[in-house]
């Protein structure tokens, strides 16, 4: 695996919007796997501006979308969907129908996981984007999920929900249960960057870089992608120096 240790923040997005913008200069129309959490937010605002001031652009550009809480839909602005429309998708010239996230709202879940892991047999990822959990889980690969997973859902551990409740009005409104891509269709990515900041992630940093390939740590299956780039903080990284 490759590291990139950033001084801060505002550094790591540059670098992580600066190797999906090669990626989309060199193939129009690529296959973006994207993630949502705070994390890639200041790499979404860098891809906007750069869409604004360079006009790269994202028309024949197709997207993959990691996890979607089960129940919620476009109309819950605490839906994955909302948020990858407002923090990435309605600042680039994308078509919209050309951007895929699973289905929420789905009433058939089990068919709903097999459709999206048929969709990725034909959309595989040129990048994927990942944030990581503080217990080291991948999009929602919680700890013990099979590193030969594919789409499924997931309850959601009680460390998740409670790390997820920052961004909802109150821990009773976090759903429970989400769909997401499994641990294999995420090393089925051509090319993977994991982004990390911040010291509360130093823990799980270690276990993906330095720790026993074990599915306690799902992140540390991404030790044997042939092209996993991890780029962090100076705080993540403080146990991997
Ligand atoms: C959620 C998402 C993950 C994300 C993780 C970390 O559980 N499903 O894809 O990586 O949170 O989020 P954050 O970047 O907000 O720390």
């Amino acid at each position: 695996m490759k590291v990139i240790i950033c001084k801060d923040y505002e550094e790591m997005s540059k670098k992580a919007a600066e190797t999906i913008i090669a990626v989309v200069k060199k193939n129009p129309s690529a296959v973006l796997g994207l993630a949502t959490g705070s994390t890639p937010i200041g790499t979404y605002s860098e891809m906007i501006r750069d869409h604004k001031e360079n006009g790269t652009s994202y028309k024949g550009v197709k997207t993959v979308n990691l996890d979607e809480y089960v129940g919620l839909d476009i109309n819950s602005d605490q839906s994955y969907v909302y948020f990858m429309r407002h923090n990435l998708f309605y600042g680039l010239d994308i078509d919209l129908a050309n951007t895929h996230i699973e289905n929420g709202k789905a009433e058939d879940k089990e068919a709903e996981c097999r459709k999206y892991d048929e969709l990725l047999k034909t959309l595989v990822q040129d990048v994927q984007v990942l944030g990581i959990g503080s217990n080291g889980h991948i999009a929602f690969n919680e700890p013990f999920t099979p590193f030969d997973s594919t789409t499924h859902v997931v309850d959601l551990t009680e460390n998740t929900i409670k790390d997820n409740s920052r961004l909802f009005k109150s821990i009773d409104e976090v759903p429970r249960q989400a769909f997401t891509m499994g641990l294999k269709n995420i090393m089925d990515a051509k090319k993977i960057l994991i982004l990390a900041n911040g010291k509360n992630k130093a823990k799980a940093v270690y276990g993906l870089v330095k720790g026993e390939v074990t599915t306690e740590v799902p992140a540390s299956i991404l030790q044997k992608h042939p092209d996993c780039t991890l780029i962090c903080d100076e705080e993540a990284a403080a146990l991997i120096k």
